[in-house]
This record gives structure tokens, C-alpha cells and sequence, in this order.
């Protein structure tokens, strides 16, 4: 099986903050990639601009080096770097001054898609997008791209959407949530949409609750001082565990078109309940295996950001009523492992004397590392014994069943900067949606803030802690093992 590249049409990146830490682990070694698969057109340009007064000599000196760093050896060619590095340019400019902008206005072609990324503080997006627009720099159908944090919560994310709409339409804005370019990520739509299977099933009727799991082992070191502002809450909730549980809960879209979906993920957000204060568990992971605890990177050492964060949520329509959904996610945990996992309930009734215990059938969908997906199912255990039963995965792990082609995949990054020049909204979170996913979260926080909790301490390399467990013991289930 070959995987097919559609090569996009000419365009003119401008990527704001070029020299920053997105854009060198990232935006360029992604960009890199697609043009070593050859999706990038010869008319293509790339123009890096900061405030650094970089030589574009220097700068594309700094993109090699950051290909290198970044980039598998299997897919790092000097041929093919030397000739990437020719489609980049550099321009300093003041995102608050004037310097760099008329130059960046001369030297943009007319009539080639213009795609401006803006890879800086969202502090200076409003900047941003005022000089592109009155200086006339950005035409009518320039995009513009922006990263996470969109706000900090209802207030700040409406405040930053205005700010935008005064300069762009909606169809021009792309805010990026990057587990939306996750190959598996947009898998959940093709499992739920394209398969027959599931979707009968796919409702509380037949579903006992969903489990949604982000789990990391890095900790917070280096970005201590960002995090202590956000926790695991805004960081990581609010936008990719929020997306991942849309997926799973959204009605079919009448086609796979980015309003048609972004539509169906606004009704979920809207119909979930506030969480109730007995619902949610907040952790802070301690030192450990010769690292630091939490709030050693905090800056404040009497911080009560969380690192780890769990949940009970409810969705309030006639799909989903009765079944809870938990999210889960933390830092420097056990494992690696990002997976949702939909356990069905059992039978009605058991025509066998068998007393084997777990009986449900789950649908585990891992998002990574190891893409796959397995479905638990009973089975007879061989041998005389008799009508014993045992529990045995239906396994597919997706490099497996599709071959060495797709062991490379595109990351997350690369996927959506080329739907960004391909113009398709779909992966991309719409004003609404950013909207209601903080109108949520907002009293979520704002109520463990008032209540003055204090997360609970948890071992690094454990699974978080211990009232984590009990948040689904007490409901007579319990979390899967992450590993
Ligand atoms: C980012 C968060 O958005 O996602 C990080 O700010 C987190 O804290 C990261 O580590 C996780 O992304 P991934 O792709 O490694 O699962």
C-alpha cells in the first residue's frame, strides 16, 4: 500500500516567531518533511520572521541544524535540505514597531495562496493581525494560523476572538489544536463514520462509560514557568482531552466538511454538564528518580497548579445520558500512552454458569505510541474443561495491518500546515467551539480555586493518585493500566 501525496498548490508561509521553539522542533523540520515527500511546489517560500536581526543566510543555517536535530536520520538527505533551504527567506521584523513591514509587503508575490503563521506570544496576536490588515499586507483570502493558549478562559479567549475578527473573517482563522493532526486522532472519525460496526452500539444504551487517557512522562521542567500559569486544566483538558471526547461523542456530520463537523462538536461541549467538585481529582507529582517534583520547576514552591488532573463528565443528550465519561491526564506518569477506551456493557443475561468475572467487551482505540485499536471479546478458553470463558483482544496494530509505508506518518504539524494552504477549516478549532470548551472548564477551575484545594501528591512513575482511583472505584469500575 502506497500512501498518496497531494501536492499543494503555490503559497507563501510567513511564520512569526521563526526562531522560537515551535518553529525549529516543529513548523520547520514538518515543513522539511513535506517537501522531501515532495508536497511542496517549487514556487513555494517560507519566510521566517522574528525580532532577531538574522542574515537569511543565518537563519536558514538555523533551520538546518534544526532539521537535523529533529528529524529521523532515515529522512534527513543534504540533496534534498540544500534544495529545501532555497525555497526560505528572513525578514526581522517588530511585531509592535514598524521595522520588517514594508519590506514584507514588497517582497509577497499577488495571486499565491499567503498563509501567516503566528508562532509568538498571544499577547501579540492582536498586533499582528492589525498591521497584516491596515497595512495592506494580507489579501482577502490570507490565513492566519494561531497556537495554543487561544486565552486563558472565557473572558480572554472571546477577547482574543474579537481581536481577530476585527482584522480576519472566521474562514481565514485557523486555530491550531495539534492532537487534531494526529494520524489516529482523525482515525476515531473513519472508525465511527466509515464502519457499520460500532455505531449501533454507540450510545448509552449499549456503552458503560468511556475512558479517556492522556498520560506523559515528561514532567514540566523547562516550561515550569508557563505551566504554573495553566495546569493540567487549561494545558491539556480544555483543548486535547475536550477534542478527543467530541470525536467520540459527536453526532454523524451529514458530510465530512469543517462546518459540518465543527458544528457536531460545538452540540457535545454545549450538552456537558458542569462537573460536580466530587468529580474531579487534581495532583502534583513529587521528586523522584533524581528529578525534581513540581513545584521545583513552579517557581513557586507553595504552588497548587496540578499536574495530573481527573474527571468524571456527563453529556446532558439523548445519546450519551447515564453514561460518564472519565478523562484522566498527567505528567511524569508511568507511561507514555494516549488511548480511549469504550467499555460495553454486558449481556442481559448469561446463559452460562461460568463465574469468569470481567465480561465486557472493550473497544480500546490507542492514539499513541503504538497506534491501534483492540477489541475485547469473550471467547471460549480451549480445552475440556468445560464452558469456561476467557476475555482475548481482537488486536490491529495499524503499522502491522498497513505496512512499512505508513510507519512514517506525517506528524501532527505537518498535516495541518498543509490543510491550512489547502484552505480546509476541518481540523481546526472554530471561535464557538474554543468558546464553550473554556465556558466549561471555567467553573471547573474557578471552583477548585475557591474551595483553595490542594492537588494530591503523587509519585513520579506511578498512575497518578490515589483519589484518581477512586473516582471510578467508588462507581464500581476502574481505570485501565497505563502502560
Ligand atoms: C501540549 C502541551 O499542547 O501538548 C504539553 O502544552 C503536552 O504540556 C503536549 O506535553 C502533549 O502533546 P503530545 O503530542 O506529545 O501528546
Amino acid at each position: 500500500m502506497v500512501s498518496r501525496v497531494i501536492p499543494v498548490d503555490p503559497f507563501e508561509l510567513v511564520i512569526f516567531g521563526a526562531t522560537g521553539d515551535l518553529a525549529r522542533r516543529k513548523i520547520l523540520p514538518g515543513l522539511y518533511r513535506r517537501f522531501l515527500a515532495g508536497q511542496i511546489p517549487p514556487e513555494a517560500r517560507i519566510i521566517g520572521a522574528a525580532r532577531a536581526d538574522l542574515a537569511p543566510d543565518a537563519f536558514r543555517e538555523q533551520v538546518a541544524e534544526a532539521v537535523t536535530e529533529f528529524v529521523p536520520h532515515t529522512l534527513r538527505d543534504p540533496k534534498v535540505l540544500a534544495d529545501f533551504l532555497k525555497h526560505l527567506d528572513y525578514i526581522a521584523i517588530d511585531a509592535k514597531g514598524e521595522g520588517g513591514w514594508a519590506q514584507l509587503k514588497s517582497t509577497l508575490r499577488p495571486g499565491v495562496i499567503q498563509v501567516f503563521y503566528f508562532s509568538v506570544a498571544p499577547g501579540l496576536f492582536g498586533d499582528l493581525a492589525e498591521r497584516l490588515n491596515s497595512l495592506g499586507i494580507a489579501g482577502p483570502d490570507a490565513r492566519i494560523v494561531v497556537e495554543k493558549p487561544f486565552g486563558r478562559d472565557l473572558a480572554s479567549a472571546r477577547a482574543l476572538n474579537a481581536t481577530l475578527a476585527r482584522h480576519f473573517e472566521e474562514r481565514q482563522i485557523y486555530r491550531i489544536d495539534h492532537y487534531l493532526g494526529k494520524e489516529t486522532v482523525q482515525n476515531l472519525m473513519a472508525v465511527r463514520f466509515a464502519n457499520i460496526l460500532f455505531e449501533p452500539l454507540w450510545k448509552s444504551e449499549y456503552v458503560d462509560h468511556v475512558q479517556i487517557t492522556v498520560a506523559e512522562t515528561v514532567g514540566v521542567e523547562g516550561r515550569g514557568t508557563y505551566y504554573d500559569t495553566s495546569g493540567a486544566m487549561r494545558d491539556m483538558v480544555q483543548n486535547h482531552l475536550m477534542q478527543l471526547l467530541c470525536l467520540i461523542a459527536m453526532e454523524p456530520p451529514y458530510h465530512f466538511d469543517p462546518n459540518a463537523v465543527r458544528d457536531e462538536k460545538l452540540k457535545v461541549i454545549r450538552a456537558l454538564d458542569p462537573v460536580h467538585p466530587d468529580d474531579i481529582v487534581r495532583g502534583q507529582y513529587l521528586p523522584g528518580g533524581g528529578e525534581g517534583g513540581y513545584t521545583d520547576h513552579a517557581e513557586n514552591p507553595a504552588s497548587r497548579t496540578e499536574s495530573y488532573v481527573a474527571l468524571r463528565a456527563h453529556i446532558s443528550n439523548w445519546r450519551w445520558k447515564g453514561t460518564p465519561f472519565y478523562l484522566r491526564t498527567g505528567k511524569r506518569l508511568r507511561a507514555r500512552a494516549s488511548e480511549i477506551a469504550i467499555t460495553f456493557k454486558e449481556p442481559p443475561h448469561s446463559i452460562f454458569d461460568d463465574e469468569t468475572g470481567w465480561r465486557e467487551n472493550v473497544l480500546v482505540i490507542r492514539l499513541q505510541p503504538d497506534e491501534g485499536m483492540h477489541l475485547m471479546v469473550m471467547i471460549k478458553e480451549p480445552g475440556p474443561g468445560g464452558m469456561r470463558l476467557t476475555q482475548v483482544p481482537l488486536d490491529m496494530s495499524f503499522a502491522d495491518a498497513l505496512g512499512a509505508e505508513h510507519a512514517e506518518t506525517p506528524d501532527a504539524y505537518e498535516r495541518l500546515i498543509m490543510d491550512v494552504i489547502r484552505g480546509n477549516q476541518t481540523l481546526f478549532m472554530r471561535g464557538d467551539e474554543v468558546e464553550a470548551a473554556w465556558a466549561w472548564t471555567d467553573p471547573i477551575i474557578q471552583g477548585c480555586e475557591a474551595r483553595g484545594d490542594r492537588p494530591q501528591a503523587y509519585d513520579p512513575g506511578s498512575s497518578g493518585p490515589e483519589d484518581a482511583l477512586m473516582l471510578m472505584h467508588r462507581d464500581g469500575r476502574r481505570w485501565r493500566e497505563i502502560r
